[in-house]
This record gives structure tokens, C-alpha cells and sequence, in this order.
């Protein structure tokens, strides 16, 4: 319980929330759980969209019936223009917005301060999907007015997965005191669980005690790392594995100003072969991930976020150049990994306790 209860004061410490709630679950229960406690029959939901991820927003809106209107870029790769956020919300009348701040799918790191200076001349709530970017990118909730702040352990808090974290606002708190019983949940609802989280020896529903204690270990190496210096390491990370994809004439699918530190999604170079090339980079001790939905088989994605050390990123560089090599596109074995490893310098290690 102790452990608990410090795990859930670190996540509200990291996020700047008013109050948290960490329970058994994954991103998508949180998703779910930010719009069932503010959304009531007839209401109207705006989801900014950067992809797969931010399309989910708008799937559990429709499912719970929700009017679900969505904004999305021209291209995949893109961000929406805040101009026209601020166009969308003069007409008025949405009770919430979603903005997904990196959308792993894409790669895309949404321009979020631009939004929440937009935000704030609207009584929207603001719904933050922090799965790709907590602790790895800041999230001042309460500087960006932020009502929850959804997210999981698996990223870039890096730990396995078994958690759906989200911090609230005072204004989330009584947007859920206002719906009364009128709410279709109930191990999502917030109502049940703010007790438990005040006082973890309360009960509501079981938690996943061997996980909790795992949570509470990654705060605290978070916190050991310092949190100026874990932002700083993911921008120099973001920017050697860029100098990285460079130097192989990889390309990214965010358009410049838009790469997320945290992950990269790269296009493959014409005749590379999906399910090919993974497999030759496994071979090499690199785990890359698919692309998801539509880009399937047009992308791959890089992970490169949580506590990545210098030794892993580089091997992953080293992995990839090996299956393009493999793959019918030749590139200079070291050029990637060289360039990267130019960026990391000596520092690039998390501590690691
Ligand atoms: C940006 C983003 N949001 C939400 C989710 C959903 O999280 P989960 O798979 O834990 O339900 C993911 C999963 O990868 C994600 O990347």
C-alpha cells in the first residue's frame, strides 16, 4: 500500500496533476476512462488526429454514441493547424477535445502548446493521450490546462505493461461530481477509484501488486535521472537516431518540426520487402515494430524512448543497416551508427540503479 501510494504521488508529481488514478489496465482503458467521465448522451466530442491512435478516440465515441467530429492533416505525417482547431471550436458546443501527443503510428509529435493556448479560449475539456511521450516529453498539465492526461506504463516510463494512468484536474473532478449517476461505466468510473487512490488501503477493485511495485521502481529511477536531464537525453536521442536515418537515406514520415523523440516511423526505400527486412533486423537483435493501419507494409518504427541506453540505440542503428544491406539496398556498414553515435557523445546512458 505504501508503495502504491507512492507510485501514484511520483505519476502526479511527474504530470503536474491535480489528482491521479493508476489502475490494472492499458492505454485504452484510460482513453476510455478520461470521455466516460465527461461525456453524457448528446454530446459532442472533437478528436485531433495524427493517426491510428487518434482515430481510436473517435471509435469509442461513436461506440457510446457519442457526435464525433474529427480533424486530421492532408497527409499522414502532418499535424492539424491550430488555426484550425481555433476555426472548429468557434462554432462551439464540443464538451471535449483529444489530441494524442505523439501518435505512434506516425511518428508525429503534436504541436500541443499551440493547441492549449488555443484550448484555453474554449470551456472544452482537454484530453491528453500521453502514451508515447510520458516521462519521456514534458507534460505540464497544469501550465497547458490539461483536464486528464491519459497513459500507460510500456513506454516511455518503461515498464511492462499493466497500467492505465491518468491525472486529472480539479475541472475534471467536478465535471464528474456534476454527472451524478448519469454515467455508463463502472470500473471506469473515476467516482469509484479517487477514494482508493487518496488511501490505497481502501479497496475497490484488485490491482496488480507485483506491477505496482515495478511502477514505483521506474519513478524512482525517473526521478534518480532527474527529469530536466530525461527530457534533454530523449531530444538527443530523437536527434542522433534522425542523423542516423540521414546518413542511410532513410525517411522519416513526420515532416520536419513534427519528429517525435520518443519513436520514428521510416518509409522503406522502394523493393524493400516489410516481413523481410524485420526479420533479417530480429536476426541482428532488433525488435522493430510494423507499421499500423494504412501505412502497413510502407513503414517501420523504431522505438527509442524509456531507458534506452547509448549501447542499445546504436546496435539497433547497426541492426537496421545490415537488413537493408540484406534487403537489395546496400548502405556503408557503420555510416548510420556512426552518426549516431557523433550526437550521443559519452552521456547518452540513463542511470540505471
Ligand atoms: C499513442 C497511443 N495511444 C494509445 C495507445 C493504446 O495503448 P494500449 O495498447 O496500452 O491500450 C497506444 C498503444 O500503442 C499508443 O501508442
Amino acid at each position: 500500500m505504501e508503495i502504491y501510494r507512492r507510485a501514484i504521488a511520483a505519476f502526479r508529481g511527474l504530470v503536474h496533476a491535480h489528482e491521479a488514478i493508476v489502475i490494472g489496465g492499458a492505454g485504452t482503458l484510460a482513453m476510455e476512462m478520461a470521455l466516460v467521465n465527461c461525456l453524457q448522451p448528446g454530446d459532442d466530442l472533437l478528436v485531433v488526429t495524427h493517426g491510428v491512435f487518434g482515430d481510436r478516440f473517435a471509435q469509442i465515441g461513436r461506440r457510446f454514441r457519442w457526435n464525433v467530429r474529427t480533424l486530421a492533416p492532408a497527409q499522414p505525417g502532418q499535424a492539424v493547424d491550430p488555426d484550425e482547431l481555433a476555426r472548429a471550436l468557434r462554432g462551439g458546443g464540443f464538451r471535449a477535445v483529444t489530441v494524442t501527443h505523439v501518435d505512434t503510428s506516425t511518428g508525429v509529435r503534436a504541436p500541443v502548446e499551440a493547441y492549449a493556448d488555443v484550448l484555453r479560449a474554449s470551456d472544452a475539456y482537454f484530453i491528453l493521450d500521453g502514451v508515447c511521450a510520458t516521462a519521456g516529453l514534458p507534460e505540464p498539465m497544469d501550465a497547458w490546462g490539461v483536464d486528464y492526461l491519459v497513459t500507460t506504463s510500456q513506454k516511455a516510463i518503461g515498464v511492462p505493461p499493466g497500467f492505465a494512468l491518468l491525472g486529472l484536474s480539479e475541472r475534471a473532478l467536478d465535471r464528474r461530481a456534476e454527472m451524478g449517476e448519469a454515467i455508463g461505466a463502472y470500473y471506469a468510473d473515476i467516482a469509484n477509484w479517487l477514494p482508493v487512490m487518496r488511501d490505497p488501503s481502501g479497496y475497490f477493485a484488485t490491482p496488480p501488486t507485483n506491477m505496482v511495485v515495478a511502477l514505483e521502481r521506474a519513478f524512482r529511477l525517473i526521478e534518480a535521472e532527474g527529469l530536466a536531464e530525461r527530457f534533454d537525453r530523449h531530444e538527443r536521442q530523437g536527434r542522433a537516431m534522425r542523423a542516423a536515418w540521414s546518413a542511410l537515406g532513410l525517411e522519416l514520415l513526420a515532416v520536419p518540426g513534427l519528429e517525435a523523440p520518443t519513436l520514428s516511423v521510416l518509409r522503406y526505400p522502394e523493393g524493400v520487402d516489410d516481413a523481410a527486412f524485420r526479420a533479417a533486423a530480429e536476426r541482428e537483435g532488433a525488435f522493430l515494430a510494423a507499421g499500423v493501419g494504412a501505412l502497413k507494409g510502407h513503414v517501420f518504427r523504431v522505438g527509442h524512448m524509456g531507458n534506452a541506453t547509448r549501447g542499445e540505440l546504436l546496435t539497433v542503428v547497426a541492426a537496421i543497416e545490415s537488413a537493408l544491406t540484406a534487403c537489395g539496398h546496400p548502405v556503408q556498414a557503420g555510416s548510420g551508427v556512426g552518426a549516431a553515435a557523433a550526437l550521443l557523445g559519452a552521456a547518452g546512458e540513463p542511470v540505471r540503479r
